[in-house]
């Protein structure tokens, strides 16, 4: 069976990480069931560059058609005073497919747990994941006004958006240590008011699990602290946007963490959590790792090809284990360098298979 997967390289260092995660899906390919036709289409800056929008009338509708979609990054200096701009594109995108449920792993596996910042003894074994909820909230909340004295947002969220998130959460909770934190700020917003008595309702719904609250100024200190104490962190979009690159101080880089959004039934969409990395774009260093990552993620979750999403995640393990590092890291492998040394891993996999 053939799978459509649209590819959104983007801006930035979008399209060199795009390139090797194209890379390793090709050199896995031969040991799935399904094959893959790549479509590749404009989108953020390169879709206003090249199709005078950000998210260009067929770049949406091939998104809609596909089986799933592959995002590198999007923005930059080049289009941030614009009316239209890359970031209005990529939450038109989300908001068009329905995309409510971010799901950002964070795992520090012992060939990561030198290169961060902290104690190897605080990191190494964290494994957990942060639920963000990504179509509504702070982001897309209605009235909201810019002018030159005054500004505010409207930060809105339906009992129902709560509802579906905290379930994805609980959900993902029983396939791993039953225990959701669930991140708000109860003690000040109307909105994480509603957010708290929503996620108690549901969790009457999962007795085999366990809840737990935290305020989220508390929780990102707690990140850092103890961050194995966490396991499936749940929270509204804004929250999840700042822990998330937060919690990418544990495995040491921004560029090693890859992410899935998914909607109730359309296609799911993967990419980096990071951002388009101006000041290294061009320059063939960006770590592809997020990128790769997010490829596994959509081989295991859209196409449940788990060996090969396994090999893949085995593959940059033992990549990072051999010492060899893009600069995010401390080291000085390019990007094709990196994206190499995994296929070659991948080859000695793909032979046994
Ligand atoms: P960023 O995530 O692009 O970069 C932050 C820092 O992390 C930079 O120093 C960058 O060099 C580094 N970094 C990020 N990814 C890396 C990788 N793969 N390898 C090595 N280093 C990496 O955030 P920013 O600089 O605040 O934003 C730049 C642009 O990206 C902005 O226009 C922003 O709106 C956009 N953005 C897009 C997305 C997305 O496409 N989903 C996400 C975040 C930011
Ligand atoms: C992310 C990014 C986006 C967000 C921006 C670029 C709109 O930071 O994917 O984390 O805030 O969601
Ligand atoms: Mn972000």
């Amino acid at each position: 069976m053939t799978k459509k997967i649209v590819v959104l390289a983007g801006d930035g260092i979008g399209p060199e990480i795009m390139e090797s995660g194209l890379q390793v899906l090709a050199a896995v390919e031969k040991n799935c069931r399904q094959t893959f036709k790549i479509d590749k289409k404009p989108f953020g800056g390169a879709g206003i560059d090249e199709a005078y929008a950000s998210l260009p009338e067929p770049t949406l509708a091939a998104c809609k058609e596909a089986d799933a979609i592959l995002l590198g990054a999007i923005g930059g200096p080049k289009w941030e005073k614009m009316a239209d701009t890359p970031e209005k594109g990529l939450l038109a995108l989300r908001k068009a497919l329905d995309l409510f449920a971010n799901i950002r792993p964070v795992a520090v596996s012992s060939a990561l747990s030198h290169l961060s910042p902290l104690k190897p003894e605080i990191i190494e074994g964290t494994d957990l994941i942060i639920v963000r909820e990504l179509s509504s909230g702070i982001y897309f909340g209605e009235p909201r006004e810019l002018t030159e004295t005054m500004a505010y947002d409207t930060a809105r969220y339906q009992k129902s958006e709560i509802q579906r998130i905290i379930h994805a959460a609980f959900k993902i909770a029983q396939g791993r240590s039953k225990k959701v934190t669930s991140v708000d700020k109860a003690n000040v917003l109307a909105s994480s008011k509603l957010w708290r008595a929503t996620a108690e309702e549901i969790a009457k719904d999962y007795p085999d699990c366990q809840l737990e609250h935290q305020y989220v100024d508390s929780a990102a200190m707690k990140l850092i602290q103890n961050p194995k104490a966490f396991d499936v962190i749940v929270t509204e979009n804004l929250f999840g946007d700042i822990l998330s690159d937060e919690a990418s101080v544990l495995p040491g880089s921004l560029g090693v963490l890859p992410s899935a959004s998914h909607s109730d039934n359309g296609p799911s969409l993967y990419e980096p959590i990071h951002g388009s990395a101006p000041d290294i774009a061009g320059k063939g260093i960006a770590n592809p790792i997020s990128m790769i990552l997010s490829v596994a993620m959509m081989l295991r979750q859209s196409f449940q090809e788990e060996q090969a999403a396994k090999a893949i995640e085995n593959a940059c393990d033992a990549v990072l284990a051999q010492g060899l590092l893009t600069h995010d890291l401390g080291g000085q492998a390019t990007t094709a360098e990196f994206t190499e040394a995994v296929i070659q891993e991948l080859t000695a996999f793909t032979a046994k298979i």
